[in-house]
């Protein structure tokens, strides 16, 4: 299967480590050129260009906070002009922390939405009149929308309002741009890992159909996918990578 993205323009958020920093690469591999975006880690986002540039493609570095409207226009304002034509956007940053619900600060709350939420829509905002005639733009939620966690309530309301964007963004950039989303269950990343350490250690066989968590290519292998015109019937769903949690 063609996956058509061969030439292709891509910037991708969140891509400095884990799921945002295998779904360049995967992109890259797939013959797109990349804009590696970051926040705090340079290194992790250099590590991600330099792995796009080892298979002969073009990648470009772009250090934004997403909490930042200004900031994030800024940013996309700098973009070199043969990086101002995107056939695809990834907004995959996001930042997860544990608190019991009962200690959960107005404060705590706020950051968590900003950034998983306000963030997302602040880059492709800002990003959408980049976006060339058939682009396709795919957001990355988690489980944690449909589930609700106990100690995850910021974020699980956060990545559900992401869900819902998807489908918002979805009707208003019809025909011309696709807007689909991807609900990840635990992946083996830095976040992922920092939540799995702290449930039982049968906890994946337990819960999961397959029984293990995921990588992060696993689930750039979806974004890829949705970002692809393997999907051009597509549009305005989320796709559940969860290794068959909470079957519904
Ligand atoms: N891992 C999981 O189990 C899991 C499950 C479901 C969904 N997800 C979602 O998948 C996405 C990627 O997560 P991951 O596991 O790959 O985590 P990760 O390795 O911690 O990556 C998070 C990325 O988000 C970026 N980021 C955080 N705050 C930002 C801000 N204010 N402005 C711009 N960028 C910011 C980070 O940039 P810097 O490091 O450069 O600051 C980093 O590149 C997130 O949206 C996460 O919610 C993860």
């Amino acid at each position: 299967m063609d996956l058509e993205l061969n030439g292709k323009t891509a910037l991708v958020t969140g891509a400095s480590s884990g799921i945002g920093a295998a779904t360049a690469q995967l992109l890259a591999e797939e013959g797109a050129d990349v804009i590696v975006s970051y926040h705090r880690n340079e290194i992790g986002a250099i590590h991600t260009a330099d792995a796009v540039r080892s298979v002969g493609q073009r990648a470009w570095l772009c250090q934004m906070n997403i909490t930042e409207s200004e900031h994030v226009v800024r940013a996309i304002a700098a973009l070199p002009d043969e990086a101002r034509h995107l056939d695809v956007l990834v907004l995959c940053a996001g930042e997860a922390t544990s608190t019991p619900f009962d200690e959960l600060t107005p404060g705590e709350w706020k950051h968590i939405v900003d950034v998983n939420l306000n963030g997302t829509f602040n880059v492709l905002h800002a990003a959408k009149q980049l976006l060339n005639n058939d682009a396709a733009v795919v957001i990355v939620s988690s489980v944690a929308a449909h589930t609700g966690v106990p100690h995850h309530a910021h974020y699980a309301a956060a990545k559900a309002g992401l869900i819902n964007l998807t489908k918002s963004a979805a009707r208003a950039l019809a025909p011309k741009i696709r807007v689909n989303c991807v609900a990840p269950g635990m992946t083996l990343t830095d976040m992922g890992r920092q939540t799995a350490a702290s449930l039982p250690p049968d906890y994946a066989k337990q819960k999961l159909l397959v029984a293990r968590f995921a990588e992060p290519r696993e689930i750039a292998q979806s974004i890829v996918f949705l970002a692809s015109t393997a999907s051009r019937f597509v549009t305005g769903a989320t796709l559940d990578i969860n290794g068959g949690r909470d079957l519904r």
